[in-house]
């Protein structure tokens, strides 16, 4: 049977303050959380939805010391963008708070410490890589060395960026340490556990018996998590950044990230209701949701109900809606190769639509696979559905009321079938839409408001109040008095997914507030109620606005390529050393050739290859074309103009792309891949021989 719950406490993964927030943030975890808030709220139901910075963790510390600054400046710095960008986008959150704050670390230290004095944790010793001159152990981010799996240089102690491989620090061939660049040494350091094989079994019995109704992205990780058994797991880090392990013979260890990110969110109720937070996390008719992206699930499935479990005085969570990944222009987003759009740079770039990315993001949100988002795909759902369906009912609307009615509500007189026919359409919306919700359906939860104003749309068509009115006025006043009603039922329908829209629409109606309870109403607006002049709900968005933002996302993959074209060189050079020497070789063989030094006149791209370069050359014999394949190190073939070059004079003409190559430009392969052509140490005559 149906739990029933009295208050429902949201939350919403702690982003890293190691960076800004962009769309695929948004898409995955806060707009749907905020979606399903938004909604609960509208139905008068108690909830707390809560949010914040997870402010630890090595890649912060990494940052840190990239740009010579403390850990504390970085998080400091994104902290604020991250909670700004929230707060434009309308992530109605009760508190945001963050993992450095004075209660965080309270809370998180009085967990750990019950955690200890109840024998919850086991220790363990093992042998880890310690940084001799700079006197640390060192996180595994912090080891780099030869990739085991492709030979890659730079490859980190957990995983090789050039070819994905997940690794282990010990695996790396010649390890070194990015703080002091020494050889680590292996030392040993004494961690605490928490023995997820101990939780096993009540774990696979609450999810897999009975949360049977989760989300089956979210059931089938857990099932092969526990499929494949637990085994303990670390719960502290020798780390100078983070929470001290608060026990004796701790000194130098801090808590796991993954250890106090998900307490800071009893932290931050606890900060916004220090009197009252324990309902909110205690009391079994509370109902706990975490709202997450695909790679958080073990930590809020398994990891942290086992805290809570262990901690004995906390309720598990009801449900984790996870969603899955959501993608750029067919790429994943990556911050490091910025690959994203950020938040605040689309603010910046286009202001004022904070709702139309709010709509695509729910229109094609990951909810069961991962998804695309592509600038024109934005477009079209702006123009062809906010602006064309929504956009244009509302507008009409209000024009029609206006301008008939002086912007006052017309009385309604009885309805003829059509009208009623209508109505139950939408009567029958609320309750899918409620549905959906429900079931953290937003994707077609949207497809249900969407379809309220298709209805709008195609009554205010069917019905051509414009032509009635020249015959039957008392027709045209019922109309318009169901085409208001719809479009309050808009108001209140879309408010949970583009809020800033729903509040100019109130403003549109003069509508004192919004109720949940009021969809499906054609009462919502008292005969004779004075509405307001509207101006456009939506705007059309023009091709120059996608255009630049295509046009960013191209420069931002062309400079992407080169930076790595420049490490696939770097490493190339790096491992590089000479051929070896042929066999000997006869000098008739070698003064068969005539090698001959030339000036180069005109060099260009041969159209539709990329390989070809096609030389001018001035051979002291009336001149010659010659083709090389070494475009590709030749990005900018002017530069070589009025350069002499020695080639091979005496090779049979041959054809490539349609033009004959008189001869072969000659140029040593360097240690990067690199071709290089070879010149006279000083000017000779052109024509000159080289022997
Ligand atoms: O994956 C992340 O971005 C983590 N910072 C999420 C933490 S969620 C919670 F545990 F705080
Ligand atoms: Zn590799």
């Amino acid at each position: 049977m149906e739990k029933k719950f009295k208050r429902t406490t949201v939350t919403s993964a702690l982003p890293y303050a190691n960076g800004p927030v962009h769309i695929g943030h948004l898409a995955g975890v806060y707009v749907p959380a905020d979606i399903y808030v938004r909604f609960l709220r509208l139905k008068g139901e108690d909830v707390l939805f809560i949010g914040g910075s997870d402010e630890h963790g090595v890649p912060i510390t990494i940052k840190a010391k990239k740009e010579g600054v403390t850990p504390q400046d970085i998080v400091d710095r994104y902290h604020n963008i991250i909670k700004d960008s929230f707060k434009e986008f309308g992530i109605s959150f009760d508190v945001y708070s963050r993992t450095t704050s004075k209660t965080h670390r309270e809370v998180a230290s009085d967990f750990f410490r019950k955690l200890y004095d109840k024998g919850e944790f086991i220790t363990q010793s093992s042998e880890q890589y310690y940084d001799e001159e700079a006197k640390q152990f060192l996180a595994d981010r912090y080891i780099t060395g030869t990739c085991p799996k492709c030979g890659a240089e730079g490859a980190y102690g957990d995983q090789c960026e050039k070819c994905g491989s997940t690794l282990s620090p010990t695996e790396l061939i010649n390890p070194k340490s990015a703080i002091s660049g020494s050889k680590p040494v292996m030392k040993e350091t004494k961690h605490w556990y928490l023995p997820l094989d101990k939780h096993e079994e009540w774990l696979s019995k609450w999810i897999l018996n009975d949360h049977k109704e989760w989300k089956t992205n979210v059931y089938g990780q857990c099932k092969s998590w526990l499929d494949m058994h637990l085994q303990p797991r670390a719960v502290s880090r020798d780390l100078d950044w983070g929470i001290p392990v608060p026990v004796e013979g701790a000194e130098g260890k801090v808590l796991y990230v993954w250890f106090d990110a998900p307490i800071g969110y009893i932290s931050n109720t606890k900060e916004l209701l220090p009197d009252s937070w324990e309902k909110w996390w205690k009391d079994p008719e509370t109902r706990l949701l975490h709202f997450i992206g695909k790679d958080n699930i073990v930590f809020h499935c398994i990891v942290f109900p086992a805290m809570l479990k262990a901690e004995g005085s906390y309720i598990l969570p009801d449900n984790v809606p996870a969603n899955e990944f959501l993608n750029l222009e067919g790429d994943k987003i990556s911050t490091s190769r910025n690959w994203a759009v950020w938040l605040h740079e689309y603010l910046r770039d286009i202001p004022g639509k904070q709702d139309v990315l709010r709509y695509v993001l729910t229109a094609n949100a990951p909810e069961t696979k991962d998804n695309d988002f592509t600038w024109k795909d934005y477009q079209a759902r702006n123009n062809n559905e906010l602006v064309a369906i929504y956009g244009n009912f509302i507008n009409r609307t209000m024009v029609l009321t206006q301008k008939y009615y002086n912007g006052a509500v017309p009385e309604r007189g009885e309805l003829t079938d059509y009208d009623k026919q209508t109505l139950q359409e939408f009567a029958d919306i609320r309750k899918n839409l409620e549905h959906y919700l429900e079931i953290f359906r937003f994707r077609d939860a949207l497809k249900e408001a969407m379809n309220l104003a298709r209805i709008g749309n195609k009554y205010l068509a069917d019905c051509e109040p414009w032509k009635v009115i020249k015959t039957d006025e008392a027709r045209v006043k019922t109309i318009m008095n169901i085409s208001l009603q719809i479009a309050a039922n808009l108001a209140i329908a879309f408010e949970p997914f583009l809020p800033f829209s729903s509040e100019k629409l109130r403003g549109f109606l003069a509508m004192p507030e919004f109720k949940w309870n009021d969809l499906g109403s054609i009462d919502i607006l008292p005969t004779g109620h004075q509405t307001n002049k509207a101006d456009l709900l939506f705007e059309k968005i023009e091709d120059d606005v996608i255009d630049a933002q295509i046009k960013r996302l191209g420069g931002i993959k062309k400079k992407n390529a080169e930076a790595a074209a420049e490490a696939e060189a770097k490493a190339m050079a790096a491992s590089w050393k000479p051929e070896p020497v042929k066999e000997y070789a006869d000098f008739e063989g070698f003064e068969k050739l005539d090698i001959r030094v030339g000036k180069i006149l005109e060099c260009t791209n041969v159209p539709k290859s990329d390989k070809l370069l096609q030389f001018k050359i001035d051979d002291g014999m009336g001149g010659r074309t010659i083709l090389s394949g070494i475009a590709k190190s030749y990005p900018n073939p002017a530069e070589l103009v009025g350069k002499q070059v020695c080639f091979v004079a005496n090779f049979k003409p041959r054809k490539m792309m349609g033009i004959e190559s008189q001869g072969m430009i000659m140029s040593a392969v360097n240690s990067d891949g690199k071709l290089v052509v070879i010149s006279p140490s000083k000017e000779v005559a052109n024509g000159c021989i080289v022997g």
